[in-house]
């Protein structure tokens, strides 16, 4: 993985690492999270399968403590077929129910009802050693912004039946959709906000259009896309835009521009917006199935 400084557009360093993510949401939302986990038996943690480890924050091992916790790889139809295997077996090793899904067209949602009981097995023994039968397994749905909560929610829920309202002894306000029978979910996704603990995660999140661009530099970060492209996935950005591979990356973007017509008066590449394009393609699949991390 490439070690990196990025720069915001004056030069900072590191605006990723030291971005506020606007506090008093953040406060607000953990806050809600907190309380909402309390009525909660299964943390559905989404996670982005181009960057598993990176989207995921760490904190959510102590508030989905004593949880029953399933983890979804999320916007598997992005990722390297080869490495969400690897991520699989990665988190399935580490004790985790764990499906690859692709919540845009509802892929891998058939192995869901499954996962469900196999991550609440132990709970619903508990239940029924008490005497309890039948009740519900109550489900919330976590992850970083831009993850595909809501995607994932909607399409979960297309064929669920309707909203079942406030319950009696359940609580007040509370929006929760009846899945079947057997599962309800809560209706507002819980938002964890990612955490940066080192450099590269706020680089992968800033690859994937996880951070507002416009507190980056996109050719800095396209740069940083070009070498991370190259030293894990040689011969394909020197393939989709008809460049060469060995030159310095700044060299690259500079050919990238050439060969897309970014041109600005005088014949000048127009570096911006060959970033630009390097990065939109990238995030919407056009350079292929990529991982940028792998455990
Ligand atoms: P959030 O609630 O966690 O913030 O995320 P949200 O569902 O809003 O999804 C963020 C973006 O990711 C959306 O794209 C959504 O369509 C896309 N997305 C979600 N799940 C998947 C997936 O499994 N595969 C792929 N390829 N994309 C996914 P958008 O461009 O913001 O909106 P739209 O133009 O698709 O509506």
């Amino acid at each position: 993985m490439v070690s990196l400084k990025i720069q915001d557009k004056r030069g900072r360093e590191d605006p990723v690492m030291n971005v506020q993510w606007y506090p008093g949401h953040m406060t607000k939302a953990k806050r809600m999270m907190q309380e909402d986990i309390k009525l909660i038996d299964l943390v559905i943690e989404l996670l982005d399968a181009r960057i598993p480890e990176s989207s995921r924050n760490p904190d959510i091992d102590d508030l989905a403590k004593g949880k029953s916790r399933l983890v979804l790889l999320n916007k598997s139809d992005l990722a390297d077929p080869s490495a969400n295997d690897t991520w699989l077996k990665y988190f399935t090793d580490k004790g985790f129910v764990t499906l690859l899904i692709d919540s845009k067209d509802r892929k891998g949602f058939g192995g869901i009802k499954k996962a469900v009981e196999e991550a609440c097995a132990a709970k619903l023994e508990r239940d029924r050693k008490r005497g309890i039968i039948g009740r519900p397994v109550r489900a919330m749905v976590v992850g970083i912004p831009n993850v595909g909560k809501s995607t994932f929610i909607n399409s979960l829920c297309k064929k669920a039946s309707a909203k079942t309202g406030n319950k009696p002894g359940v609580t007040k306000g509370k929006q929760w959709i009846k899945l079947d029978k057997n599962v309800e979910l809560l209706d507002t996704p819980g938002i964890l906000w990612p955490k940066f603990e080192n450099e590269n995660i706020g680089t992968n999140l800033a690859f994937i259009g996880s951070i507002n661009d416009e507190i980056l530099d996109e050719s800095e970060l396209s740069l940083k896309l070009i070498e991370h492209m190259k030293m894990m996935y040689p011969g394909v950005i020197g393939e989709r835009f008809g460049v060469g591979e060995d030159n310095e990356t700044v060299v690259i973007l500079e050919q990238i521009a050439v060969k897309r017509g970014c041109l600005k008066k005088g014949n000048e590449p127009d570096y911006d917006k060959a970033a630009r394009i390097l990065l939109d393609e990238f995030r919407a699949g056009k350079l292929g199935k990529i991982t940028l991390e792998m455990p």
